[in-house]
């Protein structure tokens, strides 16, 4: 009898813990929102760190591994806007106009795919080039789908 009822207090015990993690949804989206904005920052330094490298006529072949980050980064957008996720500086549209958001990401992956073919080729024109072509993907998905800064 002990022991069985030390199981139904187990029991007990995982069924308030379930209840306690669906509760916990609103932080699991936070949580997901602050993954994406700071996958967003890590991306901009990475940006910067590339332009850096371009103006100083440095060898893009060391951008290799930044390059691929940014595209397999790229490629993953979508997924860190789950349903549910809403809020931080994302727009409704980010889920109202599905379609659209996942052709930016798209545009930004085949972008940061050239950047990174580049890279491996040490073919700095072609480099310089798609990081420009990054750039205005970055640019062309925020204008729709991301708050203008507020400062
Ligand atoms: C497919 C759409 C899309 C693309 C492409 C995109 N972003 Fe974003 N970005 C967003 C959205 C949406 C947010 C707002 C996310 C949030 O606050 O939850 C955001 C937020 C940011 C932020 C602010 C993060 C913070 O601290 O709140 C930075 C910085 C940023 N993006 C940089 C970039 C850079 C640099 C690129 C290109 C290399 C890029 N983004 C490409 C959609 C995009």
């Amino acid at each position: 009898m002990m022991r069985i009822g030390t199981a139904a207090l187990a029991m007990a015990a995982m069924v308030f813990v379930g209840a306690t993690a669906h509760a916990g949804e609103g932080s699991d989206a936070s949580a997901t929102i602050a993954g994406r904005e700071a996958g967003m920052r890590m991306s901009g330094a990475i940006m910067g760190n590339m332009k850096a490298v371009i103006d100083a006529g440095g060898d893009v072949k060391t951008q290799g591994f930044a390059a691929r980050s940014l595209a397999g980064w790229a490629k993953a957008i979508p997924g860190m806007f789950p349903a549910g996720s809403e809020g931080g500086d994302a727009l409704p549209t980010v889920w109202s106009d599905r379609a659209g958001f996942e052709a930016r990401a798209a545009a930004y992956a085949a972008a940061a795919g050239r950047l990174a073919d580049a890279a491996k080729a040490g073919d700095a024109a072609g480099f310089a080039a798609a990081w420009s072509e990054v750039r205005t993907a970055c640019g062309a998905c925020h204008d729709s789908y991301k708050k203008p800064d507020a400062h």
